[in-house]
């Protein structure tokens, strides 16, 4: 839900005659959520944005999902993957995934194909390594602990720039994803408790143009993924405005809220999206209650999935567990879930943690793809009892 940017050239007026200097209009693009009754992006191309020359199908690989049952929590480790050279887009390896959500890990050297999600936003998580995010909004720059938020039907193209790999956790919705809205005022500003405000978000700042014809788009939608050939190269728009758009917010910018006994886990929230949420565990003060707890209850989500993935730091309250930069953990609803045993005598007297996990809670279950049931450590259920090796 960000808010009102403008970038580029556009005329004062909406939906008005716009023209280029060799006298010929530029081409209208209205982007709309939810039937145009929610945000939306006015853009002005240069060429037909609705001119194809071909369609074709994309063959991708099977995502057989296997269901969480008998049930079990589980852990799986993305440094396990078996990764290659791959791109950020079509490198996915697609670990978790229910009806309304789809969790991947993507491990990348070189640049995507143009790409377009017509089922859903997407939210990108950036673990290392970083990226210029070509849009046709403009370009954004992501870096490593940058949440990169591409709302649904936006064509961009990831190009990695880092010494290293990008190493990115992909979470792609049924719908859209924006800041929750208990968040924000009644007409959409930040409110001072949020975690967050708008200086936090960064989207693009000018008109990224390229040219070229016949150009490919790889398009995921309701009934598979295609690949799209254009006329005339997408990013070819001079101007836009509106509130639907890509953008990147920083981990680093959560700002905790804490206290003197322990805070649930709704303040840890970051976004929302359709039947999920998405938390950030973030460095911070614990718990100052002289008698205070400072690592969480053993509890039961009764009406969540929890997933965490470990991005960075120690993570006090899973120590004994197997659990290491890169794991990602899923505690089913069903299962009561806390800390390893010893972890809450340990903690006593803490009085920072600096851990760093990303949270996706989903309110249907998640079922496991073949990646993640192939890196998955089979010991970990039987952590908290110790038996069964
Ligand atoms: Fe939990």
């Amino acid at each position: 839900m960000p808010y009102y940017r403008q970038v580029g050239e556009l005329p004062p007026k909406r939906h008005t005659q716009f023209r280029k200097p060799d006298g010929g209009l530029f081409a209208e693009e209205l982007m709309g959520a939810d039937g145009f009754s929610a945000e939306s992006a006015l853009l002005y191309h240069e060429h037909l944005p609705t001119a194809i020359v071909d369609s074709r199908i994309w063959e991708e690989p099977a995502e057989a999902l296997t269901a969480n049952h008998p049930l079990l929590p589980r852990h799986l480790r993305t440094s396990k993957l078996d990764t290659g050279s791959a791109d950020p887009v079509t490198g996915r390896q697609l670990l978790l995934a229910n009806d309304d959500v789809r969790i991947s890990y993507a491990v990348a050297d070189r640049p995507s194909p143009l790409y377009r999600n017509a089922v859903g936003d997407e939210c990108v998580y950036v673990e290392s390594g970083g990226a210029t995010v070509e849009t046709v909004f403009g370009a954004l720059t992501a870096r490593q602990g940058d949440y990169v938020l591409l709302p649904t039907s936006t064509t961009h193209r990831w190009v990695p720039t880092g010494e290293g790999p990008l190493r990115t956790l992909v979470v792609q919705a049924g719908g859209h994803i924006g800041a929750p809205r208990r968040y924000l005022s009644p007409r959409g500003q930040f409110l001072e408790s949020a975690p967050y405000c708008e200086r936090d978000l960064h989207g693009p700042g000018e008109p990224l143009l390229a040219s070229g014809s016949d150009v490919e788009v790889v398009v995921r939608h309701r009934a598979g993924t295609s690949v799209l050939t254009y006329a005339d190269h997408p990013f070819d728009v001079v101007g836009w405005d509106g509130c639907l758009y890509p953008y990147t917010f920083n981990v680093a910018d959560f700002e905790p809220i804490t206290g003197r006994v322990h805070q649930p886990p709704p303040v840890h929230q970051t976004f929302e999206g359709p039947r999920f949420v998405i938390c950030s565990f973030v460095p911070r003060k614990v718990d100052y209650h002289p008698l205070a707890v400072p690592i969480p209850y053993n509890h039961a989500n009764v009406d969540s999935d929890e997933v965490l993935f470990y991005a960075a730091g120690d993570y006090e309250a899973r120590r004994g567990s197997g659990i290491e930069q890169g794991s990602i953990s899923l505690h089913p609803s069903g299962f009561t879930h806390g800390p390893q045993p010893g972890a809450v005598e340990r903690a006593l007297g803490a009085e920072r943690f600096d851990e760093l996990a990303v949270m996706v809670d989903t309110f249907r279950p998640l079922s496991l793809a073949p990646a993640g049931l192939a890196c998955e450590d089979p010991g970990y259920a039987w952590t908290w009892s110790g038996r069964r090796g």
